[in-house]
């Protein structure tokens, strides 16, 4: 039974697609259009969008206004990631603003359940997901209700910090929580991922794979090929 569920596992993690969702805060926003462009060329298929609020991470980045101001131009999926307190306020801003997938901390809520519910009641895909400090089992009650899953592998804030390994445990745990129960839910891993440790967020069980240094750092659509390249490598 042991290696039929292997295999089961291994067939399943080949069988879901893929997916790049370059992170726009690492973006050069005088030409995000461009470089928006540049990237669904390219072959990513997400824009990831880092929305922060000076409370819940001590950054600020942006917010509704600039999602809107993409809206309609682009045929990437906005997947935004809600580093904000009570999330559950702004679900409606974002879906009218164009978001497709909204992603919030299982931190940031004062009733998650609720907060699931109201992205669902706005026509949005739900997100859930935790900092690198929060145990996969709070994701329980919560596995057949979200379409995705966001791993952080580093602590939410900023861009360009350092892929942090224990991360990769989790992902396995949670997929494996996920075959279990039968569900192909997209697992995403946000946070210091680049060409040269994909490979191991890829074979831990992840299928969407956040990059924004390392896919805006340099040449944004050489940057882009390469990792789906990989991607493609042993599909
Ligand atoms: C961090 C954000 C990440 C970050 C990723 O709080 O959630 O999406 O922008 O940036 P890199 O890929 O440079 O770590
Ligand atoms: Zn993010």
């Amino acid at each position: 039974a042991l290696l039929e569920q292997d295999v089961m596992i291994k067939g399943d993690k080949r069988m879901m697609e893929r997916i790049l969702a370059p992170s726009i805060l690492s973006a050069d926003f005088k030409v995000l259009g461009e470089q928006m462009e540049l990237c669904e060329k390219s072959g990513a298929k997400y824009l990831h969008f880092d929305v922060m609020d000076g409370m819940f991470v001590k950054n600020l980045s942006f917010g509704v206004p600039v999602l809107a101001s993409i809206q309609g131009h682009t045929g990437l999926v906005m997947d935004v990631h809600l580093m904000i307190e009570e999330p559950i306020r702004y679900a409606e801003a974002f879906a009218n603003a164009g978001a497709d997938i909204l992603t919030v901390h299982y931190e940031a809520c004062e009733n998650l359940q609720e907060t699931v519910d109201k992205i669902h009641a706005c026509g949005m895909k739900a997100g859930i997901t935790i900092k690198p400090d929060t145990p996969v089992d709070v994701l329980m009650p919560y596995l057949d209700q979200a379409e995705m899953f966001l791993i952080m592998s580093v602590e939410p804030g900023k861009g360009g910090q350092k892929f942090i390994p224990e991360s990769l445990e989790k992902i396995r745990t949670l997929r494996a929580l996920l075959e279990e129960r039968g569900l192909h839910t997209d697992i995403e891993v946000d946070g210091g991922i680049g060409l040269d440790n994909v490979k191991t967020v890829l074979d831990a069980g992840a299928n969407v794979i956040v990059a924004g240094s390392a896919v805006f750092k340099g040449d944004l659509s050489e940057n882009v090929s390469e990792f789906v390249r990989i991607f493609e490598e042993d599909e």
